[in-house]
């Protein structure tokens, strides 16, 4: 009687443990590969990185990250879906599922990385603040810009950058990268903050801007990656694969350099 207690007792601890496996299994490149495709959530108005053009009068979304994403796919063997959506709802629609992947100019922080898997970073970027031409020259140090406006995108790390290190500036936190852009323009903000790429390309396209000499510090883990769901540790493993070849064969660099050239050119 004892013995046959004890050894349904075992068996069902043996069926608990193996539920216990399976539920922290790791599905994260076998969910991609059975769907046949990846989906990639990116806000594209961030040239050059993600950004809208026509392409044979149609419009799509091109730029580094877009490359990258494309040679993911080549490696995993599957189609990518470009899902496009304001900055601020990036990493939580990777988060939900409605995205597996988020490749976006995205910083892996460490705050970040508490949350979510991030492949190997594939680019560093400074933070520049840009300003009006004509009063560049009354914006050369941190806190120049004390008691005047400044514009950042809601949800990325400008947010911070700026509040911590222009000090006495007031934030304002605008969704879109453009509508910062505009406000500056039309002297409503005094200055914008955005990571050197995308400010060259803004100011670029806009004689009326300039990258004012401020000195921004950028944080040790602010350089770009691409943002996974927690636990992610098979589909990293693929991920990081294309990033590495792509950062050694230079790739990574003409990806930018093409899609800067592009963004300026329309
Ligand atoms: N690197 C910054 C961050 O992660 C800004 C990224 C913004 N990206 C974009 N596609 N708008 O917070």
């Amino acid at each position: 009687m004892k013995k046959w207690i004890l050894g349904s007792l075992a068996a069902l601890s043996l069926i608990a443990l193996t539920a216990c496996g399976s539920a922290t299994e790791d599905t994260s490149l076998k969910k991609i590969e059975n769907k046949g495709k990846i989906v990639v959530a990116m806000n594209p108005e961030f040239a050059p990185f993600e950004f809208k053009t026509l392409v044979n009068g149609k419009d799509t979304i091109v730029g580094a990250d877009v490359e990258i994403a494309k040679e993911i796919g080549k490696e995993l063997g599957v189609k990518v879906e470009f899902s496009s959506m304001s900055f601020n709802n990036v990493l939580s629609s990777v988060q939900s599922g409605k995205a597996d992947i988020g490749i976006s100019g995205i910083s892996a922080t460490k705050e970040r990385q508490k949350v979510y898997d991030f492949s190997e970073t594939y680019y560093e970027s400074k933070n520049v603040v840009i300003v009006k031409k004509s009063e560049v020259d009354q914006y050369k140090t941190t806190t120049a810009l004390k008691g005047q406006s400044v514009a950042t995108q809601k949800g990325s790390i400008q947010e911070t950058i700026a509040k911590e290190q222009l000090k006495g500036a007031n934030m304002v936190s605008l969704v879109q990268n453009g509508e910062m852009i505009n406000e500056l323009k039309a002297g409503k903000v005094n200055g914008v903050v955005l990571e050197k790429p995308i400010a060259e390309g803004y100011v670029a396209k806009n004689d009326d801007l300039a990258i004012a000499s401020i000195d921004l510090k950028s944080g040790d883990s602010d350089a770009y990656a691409v943002a996974m769901p927690k636990g992610s540790t098979a589909l990293k493993k693929k991920i990081d694969k294309v990033i590495k070849k792509l950062k050694a064969s230079g790739k990574i660099d003409t990806f930018v350099k093409e899609a800067y050239d592009l963004s300026i050119a329309e």
